[in-house]
């Protein structure tokens, strides 16, 4: 610590005294200091045309909602932000997370019967995000139908070829995605494939395409699992969209190169399980942030651990009816660096997804013996899917291994719960950005 101890002391009698005086003095109102709080941590959603379903920037609706503001930053629930957030697993960018001080003032204003005090006008309203000047990319109008088999029972993986007018290769800094039938739409991948690329003697991603578009020719598209669909190749996943995202900015001066032969798939994930979905439409917009360079360029993968049992070694079911099922992984990085002359690679971010039996997820990373908590989740909430960007990126070498777990709850379920990629199986997913 660089501060002198006595200015550090004073400053710290100062505010607890201040601290006394408030608590002692007058109870919490709206204006003096809920709102601040509101407007830096809830209004962004919970504002007329935001996406929440009511506004807090607004005294008289505030003080209405009150007890459920309470209720809901007590338990965590809003603002919407998973990850264990104190400082003890990962530091973040952007964190939304309230201290446990902000709380307690939502706390004791409620409990006083949400007084308004004075009004003020010095709080500036946050904007709804946008991605302004984003290019769109949409999906094709389409009608779902569960054909996923046992690994998807009430789903329907379909990927189409989407268009990027462009005459050289672009840098992806920013997207997000509207779905355009949010109550059909599980997820939705934009992947890269480059058209000539062939393995072997089989076809190439382009003429493999083909083949998988003409099964179907009444429908648009093809059947695709996992990624781009059978004996297709995909040179990473540039955007991975699941529900409560919002507007994703990559970090600044990171971008994701789109180079520009490579056809754009998109893999759309519908889930059926509700029966009042079925035979619904979907037709979906990708917005793009884009940029003709950007200093540092990274890219995205998936550890998919838990699907990967269904191939390797023996598949690991869920066991039923249990309120704790825990499934445990290891991906030591020197595969990873095998092939290049790179020494370390920066992780900058993190996407942890399951599906709706999840209950926690965590991911250390091992550097040779020193362990970093990476990213812990307490209170998986299946509509409340984020991608945490580090304030300062965890260095990962060809000595690091990543070690991590799902816990799921299986209370309710009489059968076991295969992995797979239905809305009612279930993976042990975590996105990494790496910028080499
Ligand atoms: C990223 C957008 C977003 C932010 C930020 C956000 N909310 Fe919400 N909030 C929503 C949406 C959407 C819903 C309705 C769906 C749901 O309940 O998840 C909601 C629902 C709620 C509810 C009712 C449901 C419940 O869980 O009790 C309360 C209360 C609430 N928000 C309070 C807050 C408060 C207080 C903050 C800030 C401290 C906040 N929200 C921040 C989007 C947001």
């Amino acid at each position: 610590m660089s501060k002198d101890n006595g200015v550090l002391i004073i400053g710290l009698l100062t505010a607890v005294t201040a601290m006394a005086c408030g608590s002692s003095n007058r109870e919490p109102t709206y204006w003096q200091d809920v709102a601040p709080i509101l407007v830096e941590d809830c209004v962004a959603c919970h504002q007329e045309g935001g996406i929440a379903p009511f506004s807090l920037d607004d005294p008289d609706q505030a003080a209405q909602w009150a007890e459920a503001v309470a209720d809901a930053t007590k338990e965590r629930r809003m603002p919407p932000w998973a990850v264990t957030d104190d400082g003890s697993c990962g530091e973040f960018r952007s964190s939304r997370a309230l201290s446990d001080e902000e709380i307690r003032t939502i706390g004791d204003w409620a409990a006083a019967g949400a007084p308004l005090g004075e009004p003020r006008d010095d709080l500036r309203k946050p904007e709804i995000p946008t991605l302004t000047g984003g290019v769109e990319i949409t999906t094709p109008d389409f009608v779902p139908e569960i054909v996923g088999g046992p690994l998807a029972q009430f789903d329907e993986y379909r990927c189409f070829v989407v268009e990027l007018e462009r005459d050289k290769d672009l840098f992806m800094t920013g997207y997000d995605m509207i779905p355009g039938n949010p109550a059909l739409v599980h997820h939705a991948l934009l992947m890269l494939v480059d058209p000539e690329l062939k393995i072997g003697d089989k076809p190439s991603n382009a003429e493999r395409i083909r083949e998988l578009d003409d099964l179907s020719p009444d429908r648009p598209g093809w059947s695709c699992f996992g990624e781009a669909g059978d004996g297709v190749s995909t040179d990473g996943t540039p955007i991975t969209w699941t529900p409560g995202q919002g507007v994703i900015r990559l970090p600044e001066g990171v971008g994701v190169r789109i180079p520009q032969n490579h056809m754009l798939v998109v893999q759309m994930h519908y889930n059926m399980a509700d029966e009042a979905v079925r035979g619904q439409s979907d037709q979906s917009v990708f917005q793009l942030a884009l940029a003709e360079s950007t200093p540092r360029e990274g890219f995205f993968i998936d550890l998919a651990p838990l699907l990967k049992t269904l191939f390797v070694g023996e598949t690991f079911s869920l066991e039923p009816g249990r309120e704790s099922v825990v499934f445990t992984w290891e991906q030591p990085l020197a595969p990873l660096f095998r092939e290049s002359s790179l020494q370390s690679i920066d992780l900058y971010g993190v996407m942890p997804h399951m599906h709706e039996f999840g209950r926690k997820i965590h991911m250390d990373v091992d550097q040779g013996g020193v362990n970093t908590c990476a990213v812990d989740v307490q209170r998986w909430d299946f509509n409340w899917q984020l991608i945490y960007f580090y304030q300062e990126p965890i260095v990962l070498t060809r000595q690091s291994t990543l070690r991590g777990s799902c816990d799921y709850n299986t209370v309710g379920r009489t059968e076991p719960v295969s992995p797979g990629w239905g809305t009612q199986n279930e993976m042990c997913l975590m996105g990494l950005l790496l910028v080499p």
